[in-house]
């Protein structure tokens, strides 16, 4: 997928907290650039309707040159019709004291039908991001539910955790976040991933040659993968505008490219590292055409294997418990 003149992009859960901070940008050019026309198709539950359609009015308001049209609705089915772009937000988030897999009931309901939506209505090239939570597990309740549309096309969100991986380390080596290359988010979105940087460099020097071992497994790995109940116990609410930008990230490299470097995504495993085929896990990706390709080749120690072997029975142990669910069709 290259950018169109004009595309349609679909969000759930518009009213929610990540849609308010998502929406503005998306509108303004700075997920599909400035010359893609966008049209923006909001989709709430009942009870959130109005809320959305107080961001619609808003959104008006902004003016921005880019955004065509803002549509409101319930209805999944008119909420996917023609859509590029659909980001899969609307869930309940978690609250201070739960794991993310406390959410996999309550919010596999929501992913079956809307993979349906997507099957039946979608453009023939929709691209899927699913950000609402347990991320990972959602998109493959997507997929499972959207028969004729291409497994690849389904990505679960883990830039945010990338995002905060880069952060940390440009915050450690006092550089700045651009200088910080290679890093990878394998596994889960959950506090089971593993921030690798093993090959990560920071001003083209080897990460591992400037913090040492202790630093990496008692304080990156444990922050970065635990940040987000940091971030709910800090700010007493779940992520929300570092997720939005995350979710900007995530789809602006997927249709512009990330010629000569890479990043992390949630998709759908080709066995590549072992990973089981079929699973949606976090990998090294570049955006190449259109399309997340897994990077091949890279060098996976035994420190590494272990970590990513343990987030990957985590992802096998949702996917198994929501087969029990019948929510993969
Ligand atoms: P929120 O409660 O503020 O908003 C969620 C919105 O979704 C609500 O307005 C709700 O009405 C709506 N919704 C619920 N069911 C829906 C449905 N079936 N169809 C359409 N809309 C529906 O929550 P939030 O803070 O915006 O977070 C949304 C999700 O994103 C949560 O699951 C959260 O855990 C997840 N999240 C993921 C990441 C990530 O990195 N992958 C980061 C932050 C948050
Ligand atoms: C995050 O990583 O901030 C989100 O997934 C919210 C959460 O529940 O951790």
């Amino acid at each position: 997928m290259t950018a169109q003149s004009s595309m349609t992009v679909t969000v759930t859960g518009a009213a929610g907290q990540i849609g308010y901070a998502l929406l503005f940008r998306i509108a303004s050019g700075a997920m599909l650039g400035p010359d893609t026309r966008v049209r923006l198709r909001l989709l709430e539950i009942p009870a959130a309707v109005r809320a959305a359609e107080g961001t619609a009015l808003e959104l008006s308001d902004c003016a921005f040159a880019p955004l065509d049209s803002v549509d409101v609705t319930d209805r999944a089915t008119s909420a996917f019709d023609g859509a590029d772009v659909a980001l899969l937000v609307g869930a309940r988030p978690r609250s201070a004291g739960m794991e993310r897999g406390d959410l996999l009931e309550a919010n596999a309901g929501i992913f079956g039908p809307q993979g349906r939506a997507i099957n039946d209505h979608a453009a023939d090239g929709v691209r899927v991001l699913v950000v609402g939570n347990p991320a990972n597990t959602n998109a493959l309740i997507a997929a499972a539910n959207a028969p004729d549309v291409p497994r690849d096309r389904f990505t679960a969100m883990t830039r945010l955790d990338h995002n905060r991986a880069v952060a940390q380390l440009a915050a450690k080596l006092g550089c700045r976040t651009a200088d910080v290359e290679g890093v990878t988010i394998w596994g889960n979105h959950s506090a089971s991933q593993y921030p690798d940087v093993t090959n990560a460099t920071a001003g083209g020097q080897p990460v591992s040659s400037l913090v040492d071992e202790a630093w990496l497994e008692s304080e990156f790995i444990p922050r970065v993968a635990k940040r987000g109940a940091e971030i709910i116990d800090v700010r007493g609410a779940s992520s929300a505008a570092s997720a939005a930008s995350a979710a900007i990230d995530h789809v602006r490299d997927w249709v512009h490219g990330t010629p000569g470097r890479w990043t992390s995504a949630g998709v759908v495993s080709d066995g590549s590292y072992g990973v089981p085929e079929g699973l949606v896990s976090s990998f090294p990706v570049q955006a190449v055409d259109g399309r997340w390709e897994i990077m091949q080749g890279l060098d996976v120690p035994d420190f590494s294997r272990r970590r990513i072997e343990a987030s990957v029975a985590e992802l096998e142990a949702e996917r198994d418990a929501v087969r029990v669910l019948g929510l993969l069709g």
